[in-house]
């Protein structure tokens, strides 16, 4: 609100849009400063003028209004007059759908996310993949997008022949029972280091993956086997991350739809030869060829993955294609994305890689191919069950114990991760990511608890403020000011795909709201100004429930 008087004003004054000077406008690093600055950089080039004089002649122009503009070096500092502008703002913030837009109203986004592979672990990449896309999902529906989840599943593949063969040759049917993940992973791993000593090993694989694509019911059934055995563990993790799917579309959906685009890159003459393989060259565009079908004539993942494209722009009708996979990737998708252009498909465009970094739990990182792997359970039992010792430590008496440790200890993991810019390496610490006191899911959630006690305790609802004198007052100033941060820190979230915007807005919330409630004294006798720090405290509580479920995190109300 503050941010959209200002840039309507300057958009008057000035030759930029009302658009580029809002995406300009900056919180100064301290309050001292004002409450908005605007740099007049990109203008001084403009106009082909020194910065500060430019900066002189802007606040110049704002003299008379409610707002005092200071000219400082490169920048105009703004200070807005609370008595102003305080009831107003307040009153923006309190309407039901504050932060929400339609800015996404009638397209359509379509998200690939955890996308994990059958008969191997659940892996923290696809942990990652989850989670961020989860919340990418629910920040596009707050804007208004029809946003659709898809779960990419990798089912197929010549690794489920090599599968096929280590199950028929070594399989233990009671320790499969017991842990299948686990036991196909040791069979898998199994199969490479016999096959070294062993070729015909591979042969034999090579055999019954031919026997799968054929249709043969004895390879079918096991692959079958394999799939809902693994879906089985997999949904037991998206339950307790309370994750949902709009579609489980595995790569062997698009079997029969394969042909298709295999003809159509011939009929085009974009195949060519090369060591026996059929690929796209991409040599005008500084990257490796694109291996489109391997000397056996058998499709690849980047096969499946032209046919995916395809698939979810013209039959699923998505405007905006997100794939939420690991940075190690970003070739692949390049390269997918370059070929799919040259096959004349404009919107090749709108597909978009969200890459994420490398996520280590006390140090190990994951491969599958070793068997050196940190299952994703184990992680989460053993974060819900620090979170209990917490609790049982700090607030023994708490009802619903044991549901709340499962919102804490798994909201730790997720805010752990989230609050970092996704292509960052996460080196995750479970001890950190608890800290009731640090930069913490639990450190929001257990902030938002804080505020359904103080409504609960005043047991009234604030409504009608006409007074905002108390507003005035620093502190509550700038909780305010942060507030009305929440629709540009959603916004951002999507523009650029990126959680941890919000989820460091939360974060600021979360301490301008602690300093308020130690500074102040909410349920004053004075009702006005009671009311009014009590409407602060239930719009900063609404903010910060919606955010944490947008990010996936659960919100108990007593922590
Ligand atoms: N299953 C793949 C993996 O674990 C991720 C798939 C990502 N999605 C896609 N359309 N390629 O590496």
């Amino acid at each position: 609100m503050l941010e959209s008087y200002i840039s309507s004003i300057l958009a008057e004054k000035l030759s930029l849009s009302k658009e580029e000077i809002s995406s300009l406008l900056e919180i100064p690093p301290n309050p001292g400063l004002g409450d908005l600055a605007f740099p007049v950089f990109s203008l001084a080039k403009i106009e082909r003028k020194a910065p500060h004089l430019i900066a002189k002649e802007v606040a110049e122009k704002m003299t008379g209004g409610p707002v005092r503009a200071v000219a400082t070096g490169g920048y105009v500092n703004f200070f807005f007059d609370r008595s102003f502008f305080a009831v107003k703002a307040l009153e923006e913030a309190m309407k039901p759908d504050f932060g929400k837009e339609d800015l996404g109203k009638g397209k359509r986004v379509i998200i690939d996310m955890s996308s994990p592979n059958i008969a191997k672990p659940f892996g923290i990449g696809h942990l990652r993949s989850t989670m961020i896309g989860n919340a990418l999902y629910h920040a596009y529906k707050a804007l208004g997008y029809d946003a659709v989840r898809v779960n990419h599943l990798g089912d197929w593949g010549t690794q489920f022949g090599k599968q096929i063969v280590a199950y028929k040759r070594w399989g233990d049917e009671v320790k499969i029972a017991q842990n299948p993940i686990k036991s196909y992973l040791e069979l898998y791993v199994r199969f490479h280091e016999e096959a070294e000593n062993n070729p015909e090993l591979e042969e034999e694989a090579r055999a019954w993956f031919k026997k799968l694509e054929d249709g043969d019911e004895e390879a079918r059934s096991l692959w079958q086997r394999f799939i809902q055995e693994s879906l089985k563990e997999f949904k037991r993790m998206y339950e307790r991350l309370h994750v949902d799917f709009d579609y489980y579309m595995g790569e062997s959906f698009y079997n029969d739809k394969m042909d298709a685009v295999v003809r159509e890159l011939r009929e085009k003459g974009l195949l060519e030869e090369s060591e026996g393989a059929q690929v796209v060259s991409l040599d005008d565009r500084d990257m490796p060829p694109c291996i489109i079908l391997k000397s056996d004539g058998s499709t690849i993942y980047a096969t499946r993955d032209l046919a995916t494209a395809i698939y979810r722009h013209d039959v699923l009708k998505g405007d905006l294609l997100l794939y939420v996979v690991g940075a190690e990737q970003s070739l692949h998708f390049k390269q997918v994305f370059a070929v799919l252009e040259k096959m004349g498909r404009e919107w090749a465009k709108v597909c978009i890689h969200v890459p994420f970094g490398l996520m280590r739990f006390a140090g190990k990182k994951m491969s599958t191919r070793k068997g050196r792997v940190v299952f994703l359970e184990e992680v989460l039992d053993e974060a819900v069950e620090r979170a209990r010792e917490i609790i049982e430590e700090k607030n023994p008496s708490l009802p619903d114990k044991e549901r709340v440790a499962e919102a804490v200890g798994i909201g730790a993991i997720i805010f752990g991760d989230l609050k970092n810019n996704r292509i960052h390496e996460v080196d995750f610490s479970l001890e950190e990511a608890l800290n009731f006191d640090g930069e913490t899911g639990p450190y929001v959630q257990y902030t938002y608890a804080r505020t359904q006690s103080v409504l609960e305790k005043a047991g009234e609802v604030p409504t009608g403020i006409t007074e905002g004198k108390s507003l005035t007052r620093d502190v509550a100033w700038e909780l305010l000011k942060e507030i009305l941060g929440f629709p540009k820190a959603l916004k951002l979230t999507v523009e650029r795909n990126e959680p941890s915007v919000l989820a460091r807005y939360l974060l600021n919330l979360a301490k301008v709201y602690n300093r308020f409630y130690h500074q102040e004294r909410i349920l004053s006798e004075e009702e006005e100004e009671r009311k009014v720090k009590l409407a602060l405290t239930q719009i900063t509580g609404r903010i910060l429930k919606e955010s944490l479920e947008i990010l996936g995190l659960q919100t108990p109300s007593k922590i």
